[in-house]
């Protein structure tokens, strides 16, 4: 008779980990069920062991020795919720060549050790499952590496962060100035103390790192990741974009692109066989239209377009402790019933072990090539601060006209106080004439001030 208890050692009881008990004892039952797979949390790993946790986290099964946990031999499987890149790297290296299968949220570490962490797996035999760590409960990663695995992906467009996307909403439906929104955010618990990982867009650079490697079957960091926040927006902004049918959002976008900087299409390949792809975060103009700009708050959306597929959109809670430990929860009955194929194949019959699950599908991922952002070509939002005086609009003409952008609509604002706000929407132009445009602009004595840059979802396509 096998055993079909999966013995579990968790890594972390915080937000996400503390909720992964709770889920655990109200789902194990019904698990058993369905997968055949008996789920056993036998040790947790915490930083301060004798902290005030609640009552639903076992007391008897803290310790604060994280290896110890690994290495344990009542420990079929680890989950890592702890966060960050050390020590969670080395004890999930440390797991993996022990042969057990690992569970993590942890974005940051993925986004920096994905590669290494994989190869591991693939060497060990067993997997890496990761579907928490971008846009919590909503069922992402597994599509790409499982269902859409045969689908050659062209773009992966959407709203990761939901923090970011809180504080925009509340400055464009209630014309709140960013500082105030931020700190409507904390107040509610929706952004960190220290805010910066989500309004400088890291987090959602981490989340785009790990799409792009899995929609692209290569390896790509946070490093690779063009990345700009959210923090020099202000209301003139998304007042703007919303007049002209626009709402303003944090995207994270994943696309191949041509090695001759071509948009997209062609077999978007490099020579050497790694694809060139485009992987950007940043605030972005969406059409009032598309369906991106209707999502609200702490909510996440994405758009994966496939070749085949066509678009498909994934939408959903993409934070917080049970909805993330609901991910974790799926991901451990996958490790888990991939431990019990194993137990079969080895006690049941004496063969060898079964490759089950994802496992061997990284083996050999060559790095990405990035395609430099100032090859990028869409439509942009531009505002400068200019002193009024006549001849004003001649000489900023000219910057634009000097790196080829040719602007679409201007409007003005003013004059006040000897001081008017202009804001220019361009035709589709180069990410660097723009850049050099704003420097341009920059060094005109009649510019006092060159506002916020937002490019224009989809404005490739525009004429
Ligand atoms: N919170 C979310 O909504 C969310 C969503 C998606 C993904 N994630 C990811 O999930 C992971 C966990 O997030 P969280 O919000 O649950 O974090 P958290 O509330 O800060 O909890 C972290 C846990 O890890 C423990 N820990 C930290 N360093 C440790 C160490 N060196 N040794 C042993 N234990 C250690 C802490 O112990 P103590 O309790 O003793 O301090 C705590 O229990 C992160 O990678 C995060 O990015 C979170």
């Amino acid at each position: 008779m096998i055993d079909d208890r999966v013995r579990v050692g968790l890594l972390g009881c915080g937000t996400v980990g503390a909720a992964l008990v709770t889920l655990v004892g109200e789902q194990a039952e019904s698990v058993a069920q369905r997968t055949g797979a008996r789920l056993e949390i036998t040790r947790i790993a915490v930083r301060d062991p004798g902290k005030e946790r609640g009552a639903q986290i076992p007391k008897d099964l803290l310790t604060g020795d994280a290896a110890g946990v690994v290495g344990a031999a009542d420990v079929d499987v680890v989950v890592e919720l702890m966060g960050g890149i050390d020590p969670a790297r080395k004890l999930l290296l440390g797991a993996l060549e022990a042969g057990k299968p690992v569970v993590t949220a942890n974005k940051e570490l993925l986004a920096a050790h994905g590669g290494e962490l994989l190869a591991a797996a693939d060497r060990a035999g067993v997997e890496v499952e990761m579907e928490a760590a971008v846009a919590g409960a909503i069922p992402l990663v597994r599509p790409l590496r499982a269902s859409l695995v045969g689908e050659r992906i062209e773009r992966i467009m959407g709203i990761v962060n939901g923090t970011t996307n809180y504080v925009l909403c509340r400055m464009t439906d209630d014309g709140m100035a960013y500082a105030d929104a931020l700190a409507e955010a904390q107040a509610l618990g929706f952004a960190e103390a220290n805010p910066a990982a989500d309004v400088e867009g890291h987090d959602a650079a981490a989340k785009a790192a790990i799409l792009a490697g899995l929609a692209f079957g290569c390896d790509v960091s946070a490093d690779d990741v063009y990345r700009e926040g959210i923090t020099a927006l202000r209301p003139v902004d998304v007042d703007f974009a919303r007049r002209m049918g626009y709402a303003v959002k944090l995207l994270a976008v994943c696309e191949r692109a041509a090695p001759d900087g071509a948009q997209r299409g062609g077999d978007g390949r490099a020579r050497d066989g790694g694809p060139v792809i485009s992987v950007r975060v940043h605030p972005a103009m969406v059409p009032l239209a598309h369906p991106l700009a209707a999502v609200r708050g702490a909510h996440n959306a994405v758009f994966v377009e496939g070749a085949a597929s066509g678009e498909l959109m994934f939408y959903g809670l993409g934070a917080g402790g049970r909805p993330t430990a609901s991910a974790v929860l799926g991901d451990l009955v996958a490790a888990a019933r991939s431990v019990l194929a194993r137990r079969h194949a080895t006690d049941g019959d004496g063969g060898a072990p079964v490759r089950a699950g994802l496992a061997g599908t990284h083996a050999g991922r060559p790095r990405a090539r990035i395609r430099p952002m100032g090859e990028l070509q869409t439509q942009y939002y531009l505002n400068i601060d200019v002193t009024d005086r006549p001849g004003v609009l001649a000489s900023v003409a000219e910057v634009f006209g000097t790196h080829q952008v040719s602007i679409r609509s201007m409007e003005q604002d003013g004059p006040q106080g000897g001081v008017a706000h202009l804001i220019f929407l361009t035709h589709t132009a180069r990410e660097d004439g723009v850049q050099a445009t704003i420097e341009g602009l920059s060094h005109l004595d009649v510019v006092q001030h060159v506002g916020a840059m937002v490019r224009v979802a989809g404005g490739e396509d525009l004429p």
